[in-house]
């Protein structure tokens, strides 16, 4: 196998697809655009969505690019030698063009001819069929004509060998996965359906190949999509780490000047005990998440709801590891430097927004360091006051939360250490009943999926253009989009704006938002060069993120945004505007929530 560096590694990648007809495409924001059910983006086809529902893409059929992801599920892991909450997903794409036939002999040639991996080392799996989707014995049969030994092609049935849809709907298909083998002894033994059976450390998976022919309904149909995609991601780190015969993505380049850092701060070393390496790793992991969070284009600060939320709870669990190995108030700045020096180079977004990153990784810090003693005492007598197994009720975890500052899921992990469990659900209770806004739902939105694209999200995706506009128009030039969710009963729309609307202001914006509906405006998509885009006035919210060549919208001379769509034909479809609840997001950012009324 080849050695790389993170820098060679991407490059690589990249430039084989491009080479190979595929435009670059920039990373998209770890926040999703108008999507209600995902907080963060999961994976390189997640800001694609529209693309590979049907939309036509301003770069063309074949993308490729290195995505900026956050997944959180498994964050009570971060700490063994691969489970990370922030990775880099290197992907590729065909939005209708070329399908299996193409994209099995391009990985495999990749596989072995670009990293070095010996043909004989490679195991895959394929999808073994049932009642929605035949078995993918043409993966088969292609895999082996490209050079992988038969009995290194296993089955798998939709648990292990389905991608998709990311959340509950959208599209999604049978796939491929590509793993390295480390024990032959044991993969040798296994039959085609066995591929489960091998002790762990048999293989190593290094890539997936998703064939996207089905989009799944929200009663559980797989419907054909108009087009077959190929969706494919390879994790950055973890590839990494398998080249360079490391034991764990925290020895790969990447993590290299936060260890040091970390050492140089505490005294410790990375390795001298499996307990300081695990703090090591946690904290950082949580600290580059944590940078990453901040410093995205469309950056998000702690707060107690949604995004904020889990980057609240993260940077709290980095400070509560982070003082077991003894590091003192202002180390998460000192190591986010590390992370902004070695990814600045590929997310300039992080350089530009050093300052933010530094300033709330120290207030955050500094708040949480303030409580964090006394509540650690607050915890051991509630420990000791309870039996062997018991369960510390929700008004005590909700007290640790509202006094302290102790996340719920951090009061968990430390019941978890002392086998205790929590009443999370008496939790949420005590929560609801104290503040008007529950953390649930951001939990639920967390676990769940995509937004599609029914006509509902559609009309409010239009509707969205209409009153940034008319914000605009009503309230200031100077009002700008801070974050947009779109679920198919409301639109939510964040805004810089240093107060709530009065009541003529927001009788003022539902009247010319209403106009422009009566009025029946086509809206009308024109795709041009993000500086003519600029020259002809189009807002440019996600700027660079399409490169060159942008898709545009506008609705007459009322509004013109550079977007990814998809769009209603025109204002006339919706009904009527109507603005439900207005709400402070920070001192400077305030959030409207609207509707669309039908017109009887
Ligand atoms: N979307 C696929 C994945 O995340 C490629 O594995």
């Amino acid at each position: 196998m080849k050695k790389f560096t993170s820098a060679t590694l991407r490059k690589t990648f990249l430039d084989f697809f491009a080479k190979r007809g595929h435009a670059v495409i920039p990373s998209a924001s770890l926040i999703p655009e108008n999507d209600p059910t995902v907080l963060f983006t999961t994976a390189g086809m997640h800001p694609l969505v529209p693309y590979l529902l049907g939309e036509r893409h301003p770069a063309g059929k074949r993308l490729c690019d290195v995505q900026k992801c956050v997944r959180t599920g498994d964050i009570d892991d971060v700490g063994d030698s691969s489970h990370c909450t922030f990775f880099e997903m290197l992907g590729n794409w065909s939005l209708g063009d070329y399908f299996k036939e193409e994209m099995i002999p391009l990985s495999y040639e990749f596989l072995t001819e670009c990293l070095g991996i010996p043909s004989d080392d490679i195991a895959v799996t394929c999808f073994a069929g049932d009642g929605d989707c035949p078995r993918d014995e043409e993966s088969a049969a292609l895999w082996e004509k490209c050079g992988i030994k038969k009995q290194h092609i296993f089955y798998l049935p939709k648990s292990g060998n389905w991608w998709g849809p990311a959340g509950t709907t959208g599209p999604c298909g049978p796939d491929t996965e590509m793993h390295i083998i480390r024990n032959h002894a044991e993969a040798d033994k296994l039959s085609p359906l066995e591929f489960e059976k091998a002790p762990a450390g048999t293989f190593l998976e290094i890539w997936n190949d998703v064939f996207m022919q089905y989009n799944k309904t929200a009663d559980g149909r797989y419907e054909p999509l108009k087009q077959r995609n190929v969706d494919t991601g390879m994790g950055l780190e973890r590839t990494l780490c398998i080249l360079n015969g490391k034991d764990s993505v925290y020895e790969t380049d990447l993590f290299g000047g936060a260890i040091e850092m970390i050492e140089k701060l505490t005294g410790k070393k990375y390795g001298e005990s499996a307990e300081v390496t695990r703090a090591f790793r946690v904290v950082a992991d949580h600290v580059r998440t944590a940078t990453f969070m901040l410093g995205d284009q469309k950056g998000v600060v702690p707060s107690n709801t949604d995004q904020g939320y889990i980057l609240r709870r993260i940077i709290r669990r980095a400070v509560r590891f982070g003082r077991n190995i003894g590091l003192g108030q202002g180390a998460l700045k000192d190591i986010a430097g590390t992370f902004i020096s070695e990814y600045s180079p590929v997310y300039p977004e992080l350089e530009a927004n050093k300052g933010r990153i530094e300033e709330e990784l120290e207030k955050e810090e500094l708040k949480f360091s303030r409580t964090l003693q006394q509540g650690l005492r607050e915890f051991e007598k509630v420990a000791q006051s309870l039996p062997a197994g018991g369960m510390i009720d929700g008004a005590t975890a909700f007290h640790l939360y509202d006094t302290y500052g102790f996340p719920v899921e951090i009061t968990g992990e430390m019941a978890r250490e002392k086998d205790f469990t929590v009443d999370v659900k008496g939790y949420e209770a005590a929560f609801a009943e104290h503040q008007e806004k529950s953390r649930a739902g951001s939990e639920q939105k967390f676990a769940c999926g995509l937004a599609d694209h029914k006509e509902e999200t559609t009309k409010l995706h239009t509707a969205t253009h209409l009153l940034h506009a008319a914000l605009k128009k009503v309230c200031s030039p100077d009002i700008e989009q801070k974050g947009s969710n779109i679920t198919e009963e409301r639109l939510r729309f964040d805004f810089n704006f240093p107060r709530k609307l009065t009541p003529e202001e927001v009788a003022e914006v539902e009247r010319v938002i209403n106009e422009q509906i009566a009025l029946n405006v086509p809206v009308v998509m024109k795709e041009m060069s993000l500086e003519e885009a600029k020259k002809q006035g189009f807002t440019g919210l996600f700027e660079n993120k399409y490169g060159e060549r942008v898709k545009t919208y506008s609705i007459g001379e009322f509004s013109r945004e550079i977007c990814g769509g998809p769009h209603a034909a025109s204002t006339g479809e919706l009904g009527v505007f109507k603005i439900v609840k207005q709400e402070n997001v920070s001192a400077g950012v305030k959030r409207i929530k609207a509707v669309l009324v039908p017109v009887q």
